[in-house]
């Protein structure tokens, strides 16, 4: 259970991209009795899409180059510290976190990762998951932990996979239920 100082849990939102979960976790903040407030938006990408959206939003934002080591990340640490962030998820983050950055942060980072984990840890999950014939796939909610994709579990939804489905057809019906599994996740740890 993730504490909060106040009575909203100040969560900060890691991105690399487009941010579309970026945005079901803002619209799942602003709703009545959320107990989410995102204090910060935080990319390791110059131009994320998703940035667009946070500039929108009014929510803050800064970008950083994540070096997977501890002396890189000590700026974005004091940029938390000085938020009181006490929840960092991971919204198509694609870069690795360093063991003490996460351990600095433990239990209170989760991550979406979009296959039913423990299957398909890392990259490329919709065409591994075609290529192996599999029934269905699916997203995952999960806390990071040092090893990829492998700590706790705390949410995941089943997609079907149909005959005729392609990596770019899967991936969008995967979005899809990913935009609605993670408000979901954080409402469950939250409670
Ligand atoms: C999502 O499908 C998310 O599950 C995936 O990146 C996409 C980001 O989309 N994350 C990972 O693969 C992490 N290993 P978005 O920028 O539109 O939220």
């Amino acid at each position: 259970m993730i504490k909060s100082f106040g009575n909203k849990t100040k969560v900060a939102v890691f991105i690399s991209g487009r941010g579309t979960n970026l945005k079901s976790l803002f619209y799942f903040s602003k709703k009545k009795k959320s107990k989410v407030e995102i204090c910060i938006v935080i990319s390791n990408k110059k131009y994320a899409k998703g940035l667009n959206f946070a500039k929108k939003q009014n929510i803050k934002f800064q970008t950083y180059t994540f070096k997977n080591n501890l002396k890189d990340e000590l700026k974005v640490l004091q940029i938390l510290k000085k938020k009181n962030i006490n929840l960092i998820c991971l919204a198509g983050f694609m870069k690795i976190l360093s063991k003490e950055f996460i351990k600095r942060f433990k239990g209170k980072i989760i991550n979406i990762h979009p296959s039913l984990l423990p299957k398909y840890k890392g990259l490329d999950t919709h065409n591994r998951a075609i290529n192996n014939n599999d029934k269905y796939s699916g997203c995952t909610v999960h806390y990071v932990t040092p090893k990829l994709d492998s700590g706790k579990i705390i949410l995941q939804r089943k997609v079907k996979i149909f005959k005729n489905d392609n990596a770019k057809s899967l991936k969008k019906r995967i979005l899809k239920q990913e935009h609605k599994i993670y408000p979901k996740a954080l409402k469950m740890i939250l409670n």
